[in-house]
């Protein structure tokens, strides 16, 4: 093979690139030199018919030519699709305003668990969770409800339809009713189940009542239960008592006096509902304590002992308090939101003042 052939080739396709201004004549440039008819590739295949001599010679070679007319080929094409751009069209004005993204944030009722939760771990107390599907002896039997207590009835209490069932080693031992949990204490017997007293623990959660609703009733809302055992004598009415004025001092950033008035529970004795010192109108008298200088906060007790012993609990060991109240009557408070019911709404107009 000649190699001043492969010179003159590469003489030809120099001069030839030095004239291409567009793609067509690229591309023709490309089928001449570099195509499959192209001589640099008519002597690239007849490489395995010389000498082991030759093709160590001329083989490099020919490799090397391919590559340079290879890529000077992409440069051009590049310097050529460089020139022709259309800069007005793709230009990127870096000065106009983004295009505004919508960021979420948590519902006002999630945020307010949040804090409230923050402030009782401050308190000491530990978080728990319980199911929304509750059994009937949770709910229920366990808090030493009667059998015929009127909150059992369809009118109180989401009932579904089936139920669950109990089954211990493989067989089927009843049915058992289940429903949606009407408020949080069922957790009182649950936590106390798999833990031993002294504890404070606190469990947030949605609770359905199938009630009618109206601006302070829905049959969806959120409640605390607050829960705090030790051994007798050690855990009072003045401990909790103690501990809602800190909760509610801490949460409203201002003296709050808390009073207990007389109530009945059947899982707390004695049983008391409790009010705090109106935080709008600093008990002066306003339309939402409707004039009494009180809020209605929710109840409170000291744990039956009933409920001590249905959760495995020798009779007379240990005492404490339980304490429910509604997180979505808080907010209420809080934000002065005068219809309960725009919380679930599903208005977003509502949602994004928060
Ligand atoms: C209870 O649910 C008891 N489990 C509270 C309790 C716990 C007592 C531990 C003793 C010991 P009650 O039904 O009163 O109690 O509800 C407690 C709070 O939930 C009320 O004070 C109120 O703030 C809120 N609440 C009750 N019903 C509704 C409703 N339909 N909509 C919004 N909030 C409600």
């Amino acid at each position: 093979m000649n190699v001043s052939l492969i010179a003159t080739i590469e003489k030809n396709a120099l001069e030839a690139m030095g004239l291409i201004k567009d793609l067509e004549t690229l591309a023709r440039f490309e089928t001449q030199f570099l195509g499959r008819k192209s001589e640099l590739s008519s002597l690239l295949k007849e490489l395995k018919n010389l000498s082991p001599e030759e093709k160590r010679t001329i083989g490099p070679k020919l490799q090397a030519l391919r590559e340079k007319l290879q890529t000077l080929h992409s440069e051009k094409q590049a310097e050529i699709e460089n020139n022709t751009r259309d800069w007005e069209v793709e230009r990127l004005d870096v000065t106009a305003p983004g295009i505004p993204r919508h960021i979420g944030h948590l519902h006002p009722i999630t945020a307010l668990e949040h804090e409230v939760l923050g402030i009782f771990e401050h308190l000491g107390f530990t978080v728990a969770e319980g199911p929304e599907a509750e059994t009937e002896w949770y709910n229920f039997d366990a808090l030493n409800f009667p059998k015929d207590h009127p909150a059992r009835d369809m009118q109180d209490t989401f009932w579904i339809v089936g139920g669950g069932t109990k089954i211990k080693k493989g067989k089927v031992l009843e049915r058992e009713r289940l429903l949606m949990r009407t408020h949080t204490s069922p957790n009182q017997v649950r936590f106390m189940e798999k833990n031993k007293p002294p504890f404070r623990v606190i469990v947030p959660g949605r609770v359905f009542r199938n009630e009618a609703t109206d601006a302070s009733h829905e049959h969806t809302f959120h409640q605390f239960e607050c829960l705090m055992l030790d051994e007798t004598g050690k855990v009072s009415v003045a401990t909790f008592k103690h501990v809602a004025e800190t909760f509610f001092e801490t949460f409203f950033g201002k003296k709050v006096t808390v009073r207990l008035r007389p109530s009945y529970f059947p899982f707390t004795e004695p049983s008391f509902e409790f009010d705090i010192s109106c935080v709008l109108c600093d008990s002066a008298g306003c339309s939402t304590c409707k004039q009494t200088g009180w809020l209605e906060i929710g109840g409170a007790g000291m744990v039956h002992q009933n409920v001590l012993t249905a959760a495995g609990y020798p009779k007379g060991k240990y005492q404490g308090f339980a304490w429910g109240f509604g997180l979505t009557r808080l907010a209420m408070m809080k934000y002065k939101i005068t219809d309960i019911r725009q919380f679930m709404g599903g208005d977003l107009r509502f949602i994004r003042q928060f």
